[in-house]
């Protein structure tokens, strides 16, 4: 196992959609323990692979960030069937660190997703949960949680990032 860096905006690969993946490989198996060791690491609730450099569509989500192994959710392929209402809070992203806004996102929302024994199953998250699949599977189609923000928040973001880029202090792939 490994913890990997962790890209960042505007990095080319979160920016851009991932791949399904065809089956469970070893080589899935091992992105998934690193995933999930990164993301413990950093610490946050949740990663998606581009962000660790890998195109593939799998993501990781853990409410807990850590304190309990048995509520992490592998999700391979994930994809939402049902978003159902509207809750607006702070949301932030291990690939923007340092930028949280306001965020508006389902309140509810079922998905499906394959988990690592290769079944697919139908998983359903409230408040917090349904904004973690909402913003992992944006990230797996190349989207980060700024694309919800109104133009201008968006352009004030961009703009800081890419000033901290030219006073050297924001690499896109950390050391
Ligand atoms: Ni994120």
């Amino acid at each position: 196992m490994a913890i990997l860096p962790i890209l960042r905006y505007p990095h080319e690969i979160l920016l851009t959609e991932s791949n399904e993946v065809r089956a469970i490989t070893p080589d899935i198996e091992r992105l998934v323990k690193d995933m999930i060791e990164t993301m413990h690491a950093a610490p946050g609730v949740g990663l998606a692979a581009n962000q660790i450099g890998v195109n593939l569509r799998v993501a990781v989500v853990d409410l807990t960030a850590g304190e309990k192994p048995g509520e992490i959710l592998v999700l391979v392929n994930p994809r939402v069937l049902e978003n159902i209402g509207v809750y607006v809070e702070d949301e932030g992203c291990l690939s923007l660190p340092g930028f949280t806004e306001s965020v508006k996102r389902p309140e509810r929302c079922v998905i499906e997703a394959m988990d690592l024994d290769g079944r697919v199953r139908t998983l359903e998250g409230n408040g917090l949960m349904a904004r973690a699949f909402n913003h992992e599977i944006d990230h797996l189609n190349g989207r980060l949680f700024i694309e919800h923000l109104t133009p201008l928040k968006r352009r004030l973001i961009k703009k800081k990032v890419q000033k901290r880029i030219r006073a050297g202090d924001w690499d896109l792939v950390p050391a």
